[in-house]
């Protein structure tokens, strides 16, 4: 079927199967969707001092993010301007310089050029080569939003809040619970053989699964109550780039919420100093509290509260995740553990445990979810998948009204557009989106030939 009858189906929940693993949409993902849209790179506590830096990937592009002496934050694209060698080859570090591995360039840690090995005899000196005004190519647009960093690489993107839009409500909850914002461990890196929409839209908005796919996680015990309870209550929202799910707290003042999930008062008393009266309102007064999310297109955040240790308390973690696409069948997951700065040390060692035990490469959370994603994408490279159309209308009538109502603004305080219960909405949502991106025909790109002699 042609791309419009695709684009068509997806937008009212019937998704072609193969679109898990397909070349040639892959190529059109390339092509108009990373090309564009605003991508994590990093946070901005992963280099707090001048010359750390990090290399990260949009794609097949590698980026070194690096803190200059100046203490400014650059995306430098991390090929050399002589014959393209990749400048940086270690993951992280500190550098005031960068040198080619090839012929030895090289560069400050803000990009410009500074060294050619054999200037005179090869070049002539500044007569054949002038030095200035030659750096690293940088991120054609660059942004941050409580310390976070994205990158796009459409010169023309819209300014990073604007494409957040109302989610920047939602990651507030994440990444601002005090003043000093979040910092990271991690990242740990590793690849799965599944495509990177599925991660995206699992963390969007599937609730439905956990009750069935985590059973064995909920049966030994690791949360307080039996999560499936919890689940139908809550509720999932959309707003501007991205939406997640809620959990359903019982009844109480919302420092009785904050501490039934497990935060210190001392943390709780940072949060009420620093989220606004509407932010406060959803867990206070409507009981919502903020769990799994993605932003468009493959950055995702999780807020959980398991038991930790053999005790009966249970601890809250928190991670930020990407979904890092290698080919259609292939994805690079990228996941930190992110902690409030000004928490107790005693919090964060324990809120760490948290997290391994149920995400990155050990988490029984991840490994549960893998292995539903990693088949899904081997049976969607078939030939049937091409004939098969999924079923992501939940929450949806055959009208195509909704089963349920939105929650009005009494009910949650928050903004965008939130159901209760299940609901394949923001699943819609996040593929609707990558509809209109890969609808979109691609920007001519412009060359930026740095070198370039006048
Ligand atoms: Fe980098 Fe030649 S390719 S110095
Ligand atoms: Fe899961």
């Amino acid at each position: 079927p042609d791309l419009a009858t695709l684009f068509a189906d997806v937008r009212r929940g019937m998704i072609p199967a193969h679109i898990y693993n397909d070349e040639e949409i892959f190529r059109l993902e390339r092509e108009r969707l990373f090309n564009r849209a605003w991508v994590f790179v990093g946070h901005e506590s992963e280099i707090p001092h001048p010359g750390d830096y990090v290399v990260r990937r949009v794609l097949d592009d590698s980026f070194i993010v690096s803190r200059g002496e100046d203490g400014q934050v650059r995306a430098l694209f991390n090929m050399c301007l002589h014959r393209g060698m990749q400048v940086c080859r270690a993951e992280m570090g500190n550098a005031t310089h960068f040198r080619c591995p090839y012929h030895g360039w090289s560069y400050r840690n803000d990009g410009r050029l500074v060294g050619l090995p054999f200037h005179r005899d090869a070049y002539g000196g500044e007569a054949g080569f002038r030095r200035k005004g030659q750096t690293l190519l940088p991120a054609p647009s660059l942004g941050t939003y409580n310390g976070l960093v994205f990158v796009s690489l459409d010169p023309e993107a819209p300014p990073l809040r604007d494409y957040l839009g109302d989610f920047a409500f939602y990651l507030d909850y994440y990444t601002r619970q005090s003043e000093s914002g979040i910092e990271l461990r991690g990242p740990q890196r590793w690849r799965i053989k599944a495509n990177w929409k599925i991660g995206a839209e699992n963390f969007a908005g599937d609730m439905y699964h956990t009750p069935h796919t985590h059973t064995s996680v909920v049966e030994i015990g690791l949360f307080r109550e039996p999560k499936a309870e919890k689940r139908k209550d809550g509720c999932t929202y959309w707003a501007g780039s991205g939406g997640g799910t809620t959990y359903k707290l019982p009844p109480g003042t919302l420092e009785e919420r904050l501490r039934y999930v497990g935060y210190p008062d001392a943390m709780i008393e940072r949060m009420k100093a620093n989220w606004s009266r509407e932010q406060l309102d959803v867990v206070g007064r409507d009981g919502f509290l903020i769990s799994a999310a993605s932003v468009f297109p493959n950055l995702s955040l999780v807020h959980n509260w398991p038991r930790v240790e053999d005790s009966d308390d249970v601890l809250p973690f928190i991670s930020l995740r990407t979904w890092q696409p290698v080919g259609p069948d292939e994805t690079e997951v990228l996941s930190w553990f992110a902690v409030d700065a000004e928490a107790p040390e005693e919090y964060k060692a324990l809120s760490y445990k948290a997290y391994l035990m149920c995400f990155g490469s050990t988490g029984m959370f991840e490994q549960d979810d893998v292995e539903n994603w990693v088949s899904l994408t081997s049976t969607a490279g078939g030939s049937m998948a091409r004939r098969l159309l999924l079923n992501s209308r939940m929450g949806l009538l055959e009208d195509g009204g909704n089963v349920v109502p939105p929650l009005t603004a009494e009910q949650f305080s928050g903004p965008g557009e939130a159901y209760v219960g299940y609901g394949e909405y923001n699943q819609r949502h996040l593929l609707s989106r990558w509809a209109d991106c890969l609808e979109r025909p691609p920007a001519p790109v412009r060359q930026v030939q740095v070198s370039r002699p006048d």
